[in-house]
């Protein structure tokens, strides 16, 4: 099996902390779907997201399960990084290269076999829709910032990894625009499932799973009825969107805020 032919990705109840059986019986994600992870600190996001990184097979400490089109993965899936079907960007996702961003790109292309210099600019225009600062290709890696750091990764994983499942553990604090994201993802039909805190974010999602000690405890799947909050939520983000760019730009806020939504 080529990464090309992942049709759905399905995970497999394991254990909470307790020793108790998940009470779902299974999660299946197709290229183009949009989950989201939500839940306390400590209730098991990013376990949840690893798992699928390394395609578990009862060998994690949740006992969870990962088949791909409903058999066990091959085994270059889990060994050999150019067949990983799976790119997991997280917060602390730096890049220890002292390369310019352009050659560094050029690198990971030609490790790939594919010599399309155009890519190159294509994944740094793509990365610069995710994040406010925008990436140039002489700029060494090693000054790029978090946030631009991390966008990169994800149009890397997009247009050059070309991985069909991406995983997003917290982002959101590195200042990459995680809606940008999701849109973009969806165009190229690639599965995406994001730790998150932000709620119109997990809104967005197609699913939203609920993480509770250690376990799924819900898999939440929108019906509709969220969208008079969807739409009050989004009149939220951009008054404080604004807000922030006048804070920024030095301005005082003294006019009354519509709060009234
Ligand atoms: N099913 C489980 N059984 C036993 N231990 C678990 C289970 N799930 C997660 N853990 C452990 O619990 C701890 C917290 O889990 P994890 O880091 O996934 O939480 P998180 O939701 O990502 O938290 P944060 O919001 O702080 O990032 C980890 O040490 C993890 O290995
Ligand atoms: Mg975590």
């Amino acid at each position: 099996m080529t990464r090309e032919e992942i049709r759905e990705i399905t995970i497999l109840p394991g254990k909470n902390r307790q020793g108790k059986e998940e009470f779902f019986d299974e999660i299946t994600i197709r290229p183009g779907d949009t989950l989201s992870i939500v839940g306390p600190t400590g209730s098991g996001k990013s376990a949840f997201i690893n798992d699928i990184e390394i395609f578990a097979n009862r060998d994690t400490i949740t006992g969870r399960t990962i088949l791909v089109n409903g058999s066990l993965p091959p085994e270059a899936f889990v060994r050999d990084p150019a067949a990983k079907p799976v790119a997991l960007i997280t917060q602390n996702t730096r890049c220890l290269c002292d390369l310019s961003v352009s050659d560094f790109l050029r690198m990971h292309l030609s490790s790939r076999g594919c010599m399309n210099e155009s890519c190159i600019q294509d994944t740094i225009l793509l990365a610069n829709q995710f994040t406010g600062e925008p990436i140039t290709g002489t700029v060494r890696m090693t000054s790029l910032s978090g946030g631009q750091t991390r966008s990169l990764m994800v149009a890397d994983a997009i247009l050059i990894s070309n991985t069909p499942i991406i995983l997003l553990d917290e982002v959101e604090n590195a200042g990459i625009f995680k809606e940008k994201v999701i849109q973009v993802l969806r165009q190229h039909h690639k599965a995406l499932l994001f730790v998150t805190h932000d709620p119109l974010v997990s809104l967005l999602s197609d699913r939203r799973i609920v993480m509770q000690d250690g376990a799924v405890s819900r898999v939440i799947v929108p019906d509709g009825a969220e969208e008079k909050a969807i739409r009050q939520m989004i009149s939220v983000e951009t008054m404080i969107g604004q807000l922030r760019e006048m804070i920024r730009a030095g301005e005082m806020i003294t006019a009354p805020l519509p709060v009234s939504l």
